[in-house]
């Protein structure tokens, strides 16, 4: 889950580099670094533990010599603790080579007592070092990096992004991939590689997306890719449909500030060109008739907030289409020997499209004979890659590390699938699909609404409560996923201990855990669609208050039933039952957010995070 860089060109590297690390700063901030081949022919490094800026404040005081050629790594430690030797690049064939590294080697020790054994020393407890040495060993033997690289690749095992660079060959990076992502963009007379296409958007929007086992050689003029025997293969051209600007803070306290900002537009960019004649018809899915009418099981593959977003689109789904649906975290499935077949539609939602646990899941569910479908937010991404169809989500890029917009994008594109698989079953009527893509359409400016009423009134509240030490979140029914993702967002920006439970399991357990003050957040389902629910959270409500609990509650406006129990009211307006989460989630998001900046701390790289998790 680190960010990577590489960059052939006329211009002066370390300038794209140090832009592309910084929007690839999400994907991990232990350290950071660069390499830049000189005009002089000559490799120079850099690399410093912290954020980038302490990389950057060091290049500032003390830079290095200009070239055009170039690599640069920002880390999230897997192997060795977060320390300057440990950063990438590493350095092999003495300082001449330069490799940088995503993901794990998995047989690093064996080939490093192979090296040892050979009389190579390293400096740092990285395998990435390994692969540098491997990878000098082999140039010593050949003195073509193309080939010493293929020659390294093939000794690896595990997963991993590669880019390596020697200073004899200015003028050519060379990259490799296994289960981890590297896309390449084209420019005129220069080239680049990255971990996503936000390394070099700034530049070029015209990009290639690499298959797995393929190497990729760049120069100003050129690309050429190779699977790891060295046949040409073809490459998949797209272009980046959103433009540099879209992953710019533009103003905002935070990242995360500005994508809570654009949960609207997230849902209706979601929605765009997917409803006709009040309809839902999503078009990538043409031609999938047969296998939505022929499936008899769905299953929602996804971890943290991407499997609350599919715990909610359980609820709709199975109402919708009358199929049984069950929601997997990716990390559990592949490991208890699940019941598949070709009945089987797996469903992944993943906001990057490369956690490496859903990656795996959905691997092992296609082997086994499953049809894959891919919700996703990152084009070019490997999930949709190994995916027999993929539902985009439009969210735009999502760089805060925790996901805000992503979350009700995957909701919505989980009831556009619905009502797409509906319409194939006929398990709707037409007039009620056509009332539910009214709802759907009137989301996002239902969204904006809170937006507009709550932010300053929740920014007061997490203002009052930056003391707090533990938060608890009620729901029922969708309320359940959606307490479970207030509690996720401020355990992650606000390292405060917050729990989700289902409102009616308190009272078998978690009702202990009440004592006089505790806050507890309640989402209050409408009482003019649910008034049985709603009246079941009420008596909880009253069951925490007689216990001493501070209550605030998310309740649709004019709910007064709720007021004479509740210590605050945020109101969400009026919506159906199944589409009250698209709304509820917001003044949690806002709630999480303002008390990380009520107690001062970064809130779009809280610590031992990083927003795309590609180890297992
Ligand atoms: C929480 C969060 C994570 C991700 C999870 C899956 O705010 O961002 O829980 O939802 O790591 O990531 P994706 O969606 O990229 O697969």
């Amino acid at each position: 889950m680190c960010g990577i860089v590489g960059y052939v060109g006329p211009r002066p590297s370390e300038d794209i580099l140090i832009a592309g690390l910084a929007r690839l700063e999400y994907r991990g901030y232990d350290s950071a670094g660069i390499a830049v081949i000189d005009q002089a022919g000559h490799l120079g490094m850099r690399k410093r533990a912290g954020k980038l800026s302490v990389l950057r404040d060091d290049l500032a005081e003390h830079p290095l010599a200009a070239g055009t050629t170039g690599i640069g790594h920002t880390r999230w430690a897997t192997h060795g603790g977060p320390t300057d030797v440990n950063a990438h690049p590493h350095l092999a064939d003495e300082g001449r080579l330069a490799v940088i590294h995503n993901d794990i080697i998995e047989n690093f020790s064996e080939l490093k007592a192979e090296l040892v054994s050979e009389g190579y020393e390293f400096l740092s407890e990285t395998d990435t070092e390994v692969a540098a040495v491997l990878l000098g060993r082999e140039y010593a033997a050949s003195h073509d990096l193309v080939a010493a690289f293929r020659a390294t690749v093939v000794r690896l095992e595990g997963a991993f992004t590669l880019l390596a660079m020697h200073q004899d060959q200015p003028g050519l990076v060379v990259g490799a991939r296994r289960n981890s992502p590297l896309v390449i963009g084209l420019g005129e007379g220069e080239n680049f590689l990255g971990s996503d296409v936000a390394a070099f958007v700034e530049y070029t929007r015209n990009a290639l997306a690499i298959g797995q086992d393929q190497i990729v050689a760049i120069t100003p003029d050129g690309v050429t890719v190779t699977d790891f025997d060295g046949a040409d293969v073809e490459v998949e051209p797209f272009q980046v449909t959103w433009d540099a600007s879209a992953a710019e803070k533009g103003g905002w306290s935070s990242f995360m500030a500005k994508e809570v900002s654009e949960e609207p537009e997230a849902v209706a960019n979601t929605l765009r060109g997917r409803i006709h004649d009040g309809l839902v018809a999503i078009p990538e899915l043409d031609g999938l008739d047969d296998l939505f009418a022929g499936i008899t099981r769905i299953v929602m593959i996804a971890a943290g907030t991407a499997s609350y977003a599919g715990m909610v689109g359980k609820y709709a789904t199975e109402h919708w289409t009358r199929i049984p649906v069950d929601v997997e975290l990716a990390h559990e499935f592949r490991y208890r020997d699940p019941v598949l077949d070709s009945h089987t539609l797996i469903v992944s939602i993943s906001q990057s499209g490369e956690t490496m646990d859903t990656l795996m899941a959905v691997k092992y569910a296609r082997e086994r004979g499953a049809a894959t479908l891919s919700i996703c937010n990152t084009q070019g991404a490997t999930i949709p890659r190994e995916s027999d169809a993929v539902v985009y989500t439009h969210a735009g890029p999502e760089v805060a590390v925790a996901s805000t917009k992503a979350f009700v994008a995957q909701i919505t594109a989980q009831y556009l699938l619905a009502l797409h698989i509906a319409r194939v079953r006929g398990t709707l009527p037409e007039a009620e699909m056509a009332q539910h893509v009214i709802e759907l359409e009137a989301i996002p400016r239902k969204i904006a609404k809170v937006l507009e009423t709550e932010t300053a009134h929740i920014a007061q509240l997490a203002h009052w409560m930056a003391d707090t030490r533990s938060v608890l979140f009620l729901g029922r029914h969708v309320g359940y996923p959606i307490a479970l993702e207030g509690a996720l967002k401020l355990k992650e920006i606000s390292y405060i201990h917050a729990e989700g439970f289902a409102a009616g399991e308190l009272k078998h357990g978690p009702i202990a855990l009440i004592e006089p003050g505790q806050p507890v957040f309640v989402l209050v389902p409408s009482p003019r669609e649910s008034a049985l629910l709603h009246d079941k959270v009420v008596s909880n409500i009253q069951e925490v208050r007689a216990r001493g609990a501070r209550v605030i509650v998310v309740a649709e406006e004019g709910d007064a039933a709720v007021l004479p129990f509740a210590d605050e009211v945020l109101h969400i307006p009026l919506a159906g039952p199944l589409f009250e989460p698209l709304l509820s989630v917001v003044p949690l998001h806002l709630f999480a957010m303002g008390l990380s900046e009520a107690k001062g701390l970064d809130v779009d790289q809280p610590r031992n995070l990083a927003k795309s998790v590609t180890v297992e």
